[in-house]
Parts: C-alpha cells; structure tokens; sequence
C-alpha cells in the first residue's frame, strides 16, 4: 500500500473510491459535498437521509456512483470543536477497514487539516497502517483477507513524504510491540527478547548489551534474581542504546517491565484471575522495543537507552517464597510477602541500573497492577512521577499520539503500609490504592532523577475494534514514547 500527499483536491480525483468527512451534527450538503451530490445526481443526500448518517466519530456510510469515482464514503469526524489529531486517525482506521471490506484498491481521501498538514498526513497514515494489521502468524489458515489498498492518496495536503515515512518509522515501533505481546510465553521468552534488543541493534547500528544471570548477580540485583529463579529459562538484563550522531541534546532512558510470562509464583494466580493472558505481562518491554526500533530510524538528537530485565514469574522448588527477603543492586532488602507482586521487583534493579547512566530523565512502563484497571478502566495508563516538567512532557506527547494516560498521586502516607518489621519494606500493601502503593514502591529506587511511571495494564491489550486498534495487543504506548523522544 502506497500513501502519498496529492495536490489534488476532492472534486478533482478520480479513482475507485472517495472518503470525505463530516463533522457530528453539521451533515449539510454545502460547498464541495453539495458540487459532488450534484454530479452524481443526488445519490448522497439519500445516503445520508436512508442510513440516518449523523457524522458521529467512526461512523461511516457507504455508496456506489458511477462516474470519477464508482464509491463514495462519508466518514464521521465526532464534534467540530472537539477536532484533533486523534479524531483524523481514527477516521482513517475506520476508512481503511472498509476500504479492507468493499476490496477498494485506490482511495482519495479529503479530511481537514488539524495543526498542520505534515501532523495531518502523520496521522492519516497512522490511522490506516495500524487499522490495517492484523496478526495471522499463529494460524494455519487465516480466514483474514489481508486489504487490496494499492495507493491512498492524501487530497490537498500537497507532497508530504517526509511526515509519511516518519508515520512509517513510528508504526514499524507499534507493530513490533504489538506482535511481541501476541505472541504466546512459548514463543516470546526472555531468551526472545534479547535476541530482538540485538536484531534492533545489528539492523540499525545500535549498542547493546545482554546481561546473563552471573553479569546480574556480580551487579547485586538480587530483587530481579529473585522473581528469575522459578523459571528453567534464563534471565536477560537487556540494555539497548540509541547514540545521535553529534552530543545528545538529552539522555534518557525508557525502563520496560519485561515478564513473558506471570503465573503469580507461590502465590499462584486462581482460575478467573485472567492467568491465561499473562503472556502479555511483557508489554512493558514489548513497547520499549518498539519505541527502540521507531527512535533508531527517525535518528534524533536524543540519546535512549532501552531496558528490560526479562524473566518469568513460575513456580518450583528454586523459586522464591513467601517471606524470602532478597536484596536489591542499591542494598535495599525486601520481604515478600506476595510472589505475585513480581513486576516491581524486576524494575527495582534496573531502575537502579538506569540511574546509573547519569540520564536526564527515566520513564518506566509496566503492566503493573489489576488495582490500576480497576482505578482506570482498560484503555487508560496511570501515571506517577516525582517531576512536574516530565508530567506535563508526557501528558502532551501522549495527547498527540492519541493515548490516554493519566496522572495518579504519589501519596506518601500511603508508604507506611509497605514497611517491614525485619526488611527495609515489604512488596505489597493493602489492596486499597493498590496501584500507588506500587508506585510508592518503585520510587524506592529511584535517587534523584526525574522519573515517571507509566502503569499500562489495562492498555496494552484491546478486548474490541475501536480507533485504531484491532482486537489484540496494541503496542501502546509506543506512540507516546517516540512523541516524548523527539520533543
Ligand atoms: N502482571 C500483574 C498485573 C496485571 C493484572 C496486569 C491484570 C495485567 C492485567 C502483576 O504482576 C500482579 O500480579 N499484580 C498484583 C499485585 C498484587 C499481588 C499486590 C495484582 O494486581 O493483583
Ligand atoms: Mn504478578
Ligand atoms: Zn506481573
């Protein structure tokens, strides 16, 4: 599928098929809708009069002409004044689904420009890209029919080939995060996960470093080890670097909880707990990934340093028990008192390791608590973090990229619950603001630098179609995370 920015505008294409926007509640044959309603004899008015056609967000309808064009789509772009680039994407996903259904090989599509036309073709492009991939490698015979979209062309927007490849680049990040968190702990272990750190590396010229388990037990990362020792895979430290070619204008690191599989430990996850999604408990990494292979060929002046410590929460004679005590790689001890609270433990080492780069800001990502999809919902991360600045830095990048985030407190008087009578702290509070208390937790670990945590749980993972994500994994918050890069 071929994408390109066109000078041409809606009245003038000619092609198989023609996508043009309405706002909600604004359905009115004007201007160039009323010139097009006109040339093909009226047929638009009674579309939109038979199917009641509101212009609601998403929505669509759909006729068959004869003349320039043979299809007509008019797409519903939600409330005029709550326009944004979020609302064009979306279009564009649902314009490419049907494009998908009716087998439209080339399509003109002439929806308003939002910011400016290069953010406007950006986020078309996304749209339909993202809409568009559906993951078929675990079946035999896959009764998806891939699209038959040859050229889409972005009317009036003018050459715009800079902000297409860029929304390539991106993608390419969301599609990898996506197909990592698909696919089953069989297929994505740990062992995985490093050998995509250093594919990213060897194809796009990238420093990494894989640390194996006696690497991680000379840094003292015992808290990592800890969660690990269950598993009869090995653990992998996985430290990927993005370097600009001139001095970096900003370091940064992004830290991604990375456990391909959590079946809770000792502390077993029951039936009905959702242990059979637990797959995607690496989405964390998954999108640290993404965001790596994204950030290494739209090369900014940034320099990124992509981490996960990978493992398994499992269960066996090694594994660790309620009431062991490890000892993280900054000395702080920690009593268990629930092996299921697995994902924090792996991120207060390389929190501390992160730290250790001497970065201007740390962000973390981890499907960290069900408390947050409780707080949250599914399609909304939490978001803590002890700098103002890197809150506002994030809430801005993730607006842009369309994904929702938002900010929890970092109560402290909440952190008395977490304290140990024989460790320095326990893993686990109360179930109450159970997702603070973890981030509480994770703050532990962290001296200085402005940092923020990002709880993706809900997130990661769609349970429909809506915007542009298919049913499945999502690759958030990739988006977001390159958006946060390049600003
Ligand atoms: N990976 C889970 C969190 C999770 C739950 C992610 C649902 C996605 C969907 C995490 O390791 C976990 O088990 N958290 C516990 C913490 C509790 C033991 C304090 C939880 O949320 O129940
Ligand atoms: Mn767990
Ligand atoms: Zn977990």
């Amino acid at each position: 599928m071929e994408i390109k920015g066109s000078d041409t505008l809606l009245l003038d294409y000619s092609g198989d098929a023609l996508a043009i926007a309405c706002y909600e509640d604004q359905v009115e044959l004007t201007g160039d809708l009323a010139t097009l309603n006109e040339q093909f004899s009226g047929v638009i008015a009674d579309v939109i009069a038979e199917e009641e056609f509101k212009g609601k967000s998403e929505s669509l309808v759909f006729t068959r002409v004869s003349g320039k064009v043979s299809k007509i789509i008019l797409v519903g772009l939600g409330k005029e004044s709550e326009l944004k680039l979020d609302s064009l994407r979306n279009a564009a996903a649902a314009i490419a689904r049907l494009a998908k259904k009716y087998k439209i090989k080339d399509i003109g599509i002439a929806l308003p420009v939002v910011e400016d036309n290069a953010k406007t073709a950006e986020a078309l492009t996304e749209g339909l890209i993202l809409a568009l991939h559906h993951d078929t490698r675990f079946k035999s015979e896959s009764e998806d029919k891939p699209a038959v979209l040859e050229t889409v062309s972005l009317l009036g927007l003018g050459d715009q080939a800079e902000a297409i490849d860029k929304a390539h680049k991106i993608c390419s990040g969301v599609i990898l995060a996506r197909e990592l968190v698909t696919a089953p702990s069989n297929v994505v272990t740990p062992i995985t996960l490093a050998e995509t750190a250093v594919n990213i590396a060897q194809e796009y010229g990238l420093e990494v470093e894989i640390l194996e388990q006696e690497d991680c037990e000379k840094l003292g990362m015992g808290s990592f080890l800890g969660v690990a020792k269950a598993s009869d895979l090995p653990p992998k430290f996985i430290h990927l670097t993005y370097k600009p070619a001139g001095t970096p204008r900003r370091k940064l690191a992004i830290v991604g909880k990375g456990l391909t599989f959590d079946s809770g430990g000792y502390n077993l996850k029951p039936t009905g707990s959702g242990i059979e999604t637990m797959k995607m408990d690496m989405g964390g990494a998954g999108a640290t990934l993404g965001a790596a292979k994204a950030i290494a060929q739209l090369q900014p002046d940034v320099e990124v340093h992509f981490i996960s410590a990978a493992t398994e929460n499992m269960i066996s004679g090694k594994g660790m028990r309620p009431g062991d005590i490890l000892t993280a790689s900054n000395g702080k001890t920690i009593e268990i008192n629930n092996t299921d609270a697995e994902g924090r433990l792996t991120l207060a080492d390389a929190l501390v390791f992160a730290e250790k780069l001497d970065v201007d800001a740390i962000v973390d990502l981890a499907t960290l608590t069900g408390a947050c999809i409780v707080a949250l919902g599914d399609d909304i991360a939490g978001l803590w973090s002890n700098n103002d600045n890197l809150t506002k830095e994030l809430e801005k990048a993730a607006c842009q990229a369309g994904e929702k985030i938002w900010q929890m407190p970092l109560e402290e008087k909440y952190w008395p619950i977490m304290k140990s009578d024989i460790a320095d702290m326990k893993n686990t509070g109360s179930r109450s603001g159970g997702s603070i208390t973890a981030a509480l937790f994770l703050k532990q670990f962290i001296k200085q630098t402005p940092w923020a945590h990002l709880d993706v749980a809900g997130p990661v993972w769609a349970d429909k179609e809506a915007g542009v994500n298919n049913k499945g994994a999502t690759g958030f918050p990739v988006k977001t995370l390159v958006n946060w890069v390049l600003s």
